[in-house]
C-alpha cells in the first residue's frame, strides 16, 4: 500500500523532461506553465520560436525550468530534430491546429489540405518522433489535442472535425502499438476555450453565447482550465491510463443545451 507521501508524489514531475509544441499560445502556453509548475523541465516549442522563447523566459523568471525552440510540425525532420535535441523526453504535448469554418461544398482543396496537413499530418509527425525515442527508452507519455468535435459536429466544422476524430484514432492506435514498450498515449478533448483559435467566434456575440449555452456550466473555458488534464495525463497519477480521451468540455457532450424545457 503506497504511503501518503507516495500518493502526493503521483503528480510530481520534477524528474521529467517535457516538450510542449504549440507553447506560444493558448492551451499550449498554459500547459507549458502548468507542467513547469509541477516540476517538469519544459522545452517550449512553436512555429513562432520568438514567442516560445518568451514563454520559456517567463517560466524561468518565475522559478521554473524551461527553454524555447522553433519547430514546424508539418515538417517531419523539424520535429525529429526538436526531439533529438531535447535528449531524454518523458512527456510530449502537441497542440497546434487550425480551423477553416466553411460548409463542405464551399471548402476548397487548398483549404482542406491546409487543415489536414497541420492538424492530422503535424500530429502524426509529432507522435512518430516522440513515440520512437520513448519506445527505445521504455517510458513516456504522449498527449495530443482532440476536441468535442471528434464526437459531434455542426455545419461548417466538417474538415476540422475529421482531423480531430482522426487524431483520436491515431492516439488509440499508437497506444496499442507502444503500450508493450511502456509508452502511454492519450488525448485531451476541450469544449470551447478562449484562445486565438476561437477569436472568430468570440467576435460574434450570438455565436459566442450559443456555445456558452451548450454545456452544463453555461460558459467558455480559459486555457488554464485545460491544464489539469494535461498534468494528470503526463504524470504517474495516470500510470494506467492510455488510449483514451479526457474531455474537458464543461459538460458540452453531456447536455443537449440547445433547448431548456419550461419545467
Ligand atoms: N480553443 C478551443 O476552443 C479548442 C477547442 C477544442 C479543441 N482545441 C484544440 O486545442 C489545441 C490548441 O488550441 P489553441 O486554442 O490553444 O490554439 P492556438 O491557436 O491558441 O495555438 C496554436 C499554436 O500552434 C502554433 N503552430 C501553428 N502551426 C504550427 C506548426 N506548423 N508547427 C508548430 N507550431 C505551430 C501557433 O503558432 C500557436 O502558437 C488545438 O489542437 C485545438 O484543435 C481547442
Amino acid at each position: 500500500m503506497p504511503s501518503l507521501d507516495q500518493y502526493r508524489q503521483l503528480f510530481d514531475l520534477t524528474s521529467k523532461k517535457a516538450i510542449v509544441v504549440g507553447a506560444a499560445s493558448g492551451i499550449g502556453e498554459a500547459s507549458a506553465r502548468a507542467l513547469a509548475a509541477h516540476g517538469a523541465d519544459v522545452v517550449c516549442a512553436d512555429l513562432n520560436g520568438d514567442v516560445a522563447e518568451a514563454v520559456a523566459a517567463a517560466i524561468v523568471h518565475e522559478g521554473g525550468r524551461a527553454s524555447g525552440a522553433h519547430v514546424d510540425i508539418t515538417d517531419a525532420a523539424s520535429v525529429e530534430a526538436l526531439v533529438e535535441a531535447a535528449g531524454a523526453v518523458d512527456i510530449m504535448l502537441c497542440t497546434p491546429s487550425i480551423n477553416v469554418r466553411k460548409r463542405l461544398l464551399d471548402m476548397s482543396e487548398e483549404e482542406f489540405s491546409r487543415v489536414v496537413d497541420l492538424n492530422l499530418g503535424g500530429s502524426f509527425n509529432a507522435m512518430k518522433a516522440a513515440g520512437r525515442v520513448m519506445a527505445e527508452a521504455g517510458t513516456g507519455s504522449i498527449i495530443m489535442m482532440s476536441s468535442v468535435r471528434s464526437q459531434v459536429v455542426e455545419p461548417g466544422q466538417g474538415v476540422y472535425a475529421a482531423t480531430k476524430a482522426g487524431t483520436l484514432a491515431l492516439v488509440k492506435t499508437l497506444a496499442a502499438e507502444l503500450g508493450p514498450h511502456g509508452v502511454r498515449v492519450n488525448a485531451v478533448g476541450p469544449g470551447v476555450v478562449e484562445t486565438p483559435l476561437t477569436e472568430q467566434i468570440k467576435a460574434d456575440p450570438e455565436w459566442y453565447q450559443a456555445y456558452a449555452d451548450i454545456g452544463a456550466l453555461g460558459r467558455w473555458s480559459m486555457p488554464s482550465e485545460q491544464t489539469g488534464a494535461v498534468v494528470y495525463l503526463a504524470s504517474d497519477a495516470a500510470s494506467f491510463v492510455t488510449g483514451t480521451i479526457l474531455f474537458v468540455d464543461g459538460g458540452w457532450l453531456a447536455v443537449d443545451g440547445r433547448f431548456t424545457p419550461p419545467l
